[in-house]
């Protein structure tokens, strides 16, 4: 597959079939991912793959705390505030999740059971896990995550894999620190789910949107 078919074609996959990803493959799209490009090529990524019996008892933990209604502590803040147009583009995102699954808004029941299922990282078989040292400043360590975070989604997609990168794996940080043993000078930033796509599934096929390269970019000089 070229860059541009995968660029295109990846997406953010919501449903995920059983079958388990072979250790060599997860290998193989690390061993690529890593020559991601980094800040003065520090690599501050540390990389936690989470499978089988240890990613069961994650998901079950993480998914309970969720419906406890236990408040959220990620280690990576989420925004607070943020520009009108992201919140717009932001509930556009969750309105085309639920339509696509025939969820309505006001029916609380079903959005709970949606939320669990993302807390329970669509049940993939796999969930790649990052960590970056305390010490590190972390707007500039989330630039590095970042890239090889897409790179492997990109190498991912080559493979006929899905991935959905997700902040819901990372909201509470407590039951991955006791779980994983994560020592606790290293922060806790995002989750990647891997897994093979359920193509049947209307939640893998909505329409995305995104905004037009004139909203997105000044030229200069302008082109006329
Ligand atoms: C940092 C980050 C966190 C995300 N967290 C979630 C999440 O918790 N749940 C979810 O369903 N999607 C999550 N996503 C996926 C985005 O919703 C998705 O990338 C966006 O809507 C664009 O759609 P696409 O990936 O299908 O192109 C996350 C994406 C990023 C980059």
């Amino acid at each position: 597959m070229d860059a541009r078919t995968a660029v295109r074609e990846r997406r953010s996959i919501r449903k995920f079939k059983p079958d388990e990803v072979s250790e060599k493959i997860i290998r193989e799209i690390l061993e690529d991912a890593r020559w991601a490009p980094s800040w003065g090529n520090t690599q501050p990524w540390e990389i936690y793959v989470v499978i089988g019996e240890a990613l069961k008892r994650f998901r079950e933990a993480n998914c309970q705390k969720l419906l406890e209604g236990v408040s959220p502590s990620p280690e990576i803040k989420m925004p607070e505030t943020w520009p009108e147009v992201l919140k717009r583009r932001y509930t556009e995102v969750g309105k085309s999740v639920l339509t696509s699954l025939a969820i309505p808004r006001e029916d609380q029941q079903e959005r709970l059971q949606y939320s669990a299922d993302m807390y329970s990282f669509f049940h993939a078989p796999c969930l790649i896990l990052f960590c970056i040292d305390k010490t590190l400043v972390v707007e500039y360590a989330m630039l590095d995550v970042g890239l090889i975070l897409q790179t492997i989604c990109l190498l991912a997609h080559d493979r006929g894999l899905g991935t959905c990168i997700l902040a819901a794996s990372v909201r509470y940080p407590d039951v991955l620190r006791e779980l994983l043993k994560i020592p606790e000078n290293k922060s806790l930033v995002i989750g990647v789910a891997l897994g093979y796509p359920d193509r049947d599934s209307p939640v893998n096929h909505f329409a995305r949107q995104r905004t037009t390269l004139d909203d997105l970019v000044t030229w200069l000089p302008f082109p006329s």
